[in-house]
């Protein structure tokens, strides 16, 4: 299949390189010219493990290229994919679709012969209804169908997800255009993942109601951890006990900071803002809304606590500051609500994070980065691990104490057992234990 991608940001990237590595001849579309030249020098914009290769291989296999040129690559596509920015509007929760429907109608301009114009980028449930009638209106004669494939990649997994997906979901109305989904899906179908055909809105309505419903989990168990505090009880061993029932699960029930990334606070917001509009809340998800907030300041409270109620003048070091291990991404990520805090509060904040400074840096004003954590931890009266990269999974817990000042460690992901910590000499405290 001949496949057009439009935006080259991590779902476009990310979807077009592996859509040619399944050997469809993909074109990658963007207005950014500095990003397409950095790709055609095979330099990736975005912190995503196995990406580089992939992307060389299927370059060097001619089967994967870059371009400015949309109309051009439009106009040659069997399928073409929208994977442009949903970010949340400013003001108002809403996703701000003004991205998609700018590419529809380019793309509408362009169309060439039969083409399915399928979105991947998440989109309020009736959006590709709109695309359809933009593009219906902007090109009257155009010979198309829409498709909606929302994805459910993880940032630091997404080549995995993508290969080995839970599922592909298919938004599609016609026959024709079912037949040629399946057979830019055919690889992952032969692998027998499961691949669920569906309208346009409950494809779309899957992909916010799989991520709330995620985002909700991590909630419910962060909840609990709270409580658990108040009681005695450890979340880490209910999160077992509860896990091992079939119908819950053991993923996604890791107390910690609060979730942050780019999905999970700008859909559930989304959700939310749809249901309101359509007298229908799912206050559910309002609520996790909200007390993913507040489970942010439950941690600035740990802290202060942890530090004898003041910050002032003290060195803090911060292992940790994306939103998750294995990505360069900091958008909404909990550093950013619990590091601007302490700093605000008179603490003498060093960083160290294998990934975040190129981000970080802007976003944390009045930091120290530090490329390794014992420096950062030098003479400190106190650390917080707040992103479990791997790097900070294994410290030995005896040389933390002697190169620390004050031997404090607030644990925010659970990462070390409380025994072991207290018996290294340092004053301990997790989230839920
Ligand atoms: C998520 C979804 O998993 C993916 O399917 C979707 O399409 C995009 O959003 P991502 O944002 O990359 O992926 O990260 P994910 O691994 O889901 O983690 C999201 C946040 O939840 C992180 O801040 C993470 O630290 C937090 N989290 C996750 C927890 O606090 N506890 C958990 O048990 C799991």
């Amino acid at each position: 299949m001949q496949l057009t991608m439009i935006g080259t940001g991590y779902v476009g990237l990310v979807s077009g390189v592996c859509f040619s590595d399944f050997g469809h001849d993909v074109i990658c579309v963007d207005k950014m010219p500095e990003k397409i030249t950095a790709l055609e020098n095979g330099e990736i914009p975005i912190y995503e493990p196995g990406l580089d290769e992939l992307l060389a291989r299927n370059v060097a296999a001619e089967r994967l290229s870059f371009t400015l040129d949309l109309a051009t690559a439009v106009a040659q596509a069997d399928a073409v994919f929208i994977g442009v920015g949903t970010p949340t509007r400013r003001g108002d929760g809403h996703a701000d679709l003004t991205y998609v429907y700018d590419a529809a109608r380019e793309i509408a301009r362009a169309l060439n012969g039969y083409t399915v114009v399928v979105t991947k980028s998440t989109v309020p449930v009736g959006t590709n209804r709109e695309i359809e009638r933009i593009i219906r209106e902007e090109n009257p004669d155009a010979d198309f169908d829409v498709a909606s494939n929302p994805e459910f990649l993880r940032e630091g997994a997404a080549i995995e997800d993508f290969m080995r997906p839970d599922r592909v979901v298919v938004g599609v109305e016609s026959d024709r255009a079912t037949d040629v989904m399946a057979k830019i899906y055919r690889p992952l179908a032969l692998r027998e993942a499961p691949i669920v055909y569906t309208d346009l809105e409950s494809a779309e309505m899957i992909k916010y109601a799989a991520n709330a419903f995620l985002a909700t989990k991590i909630t419910f168990i962060n909840e609990i951890a709270a409580l658990c505090e108040k009681v005695g009880a450890d979340v880490k061993s209910v999160s077992k006990g509860m896990g091992m029932d079939a119908r819950i699960g053991n993923k996604f029930l890791h107390a910690g900071p609060g979730y942050g990334g780019s999905c999970f606070p700008k859909d559930t917001k989304a959700l939310a803002r749809i249901g309101q509009e359509h007298a229908a809340p799912i206050q559910i998800v309002e609520a996790v809304i909200d007390i993913n907030e507040a489970t942010k300041r439950r941690m600035i409270d740990k802290v202060m606590q942890l530090c004898d109620d003041s910050v002032n003048g003290k060195k803090i070091a911060v292992l940790g500051v994306t939103f998750k291990p294995n990505t360069d991404d900091m958008r909404d990520s909990p550093s950013l609500t619990i590091v601007p805090a302490l700093v605000g509060a008179g603490a003498n904040v060093h960083v160290v994070d294998p990934q975040g400074l190129k981000e970080g840096e802007a976003l944390l004003p009045g930091v120290t980065w530090q490329d390794d954590p014992y420096k950062a931890m030098r003479n400190a009266e106190a650390v917080i691990l707040l992103t479990e990269w791997n790097e900070f999974r294994a410290l030995d817990l005896e040389r933390v104490v002697k190169v620390m000042k004050d031997p404090r460690m607030a644990d925010l992901r659970n990462v070390y057992d409380p025994k072991d910590a207290e018996e290294a000499g340092l004053t301990y405290v997790s989230v839920g234990r």
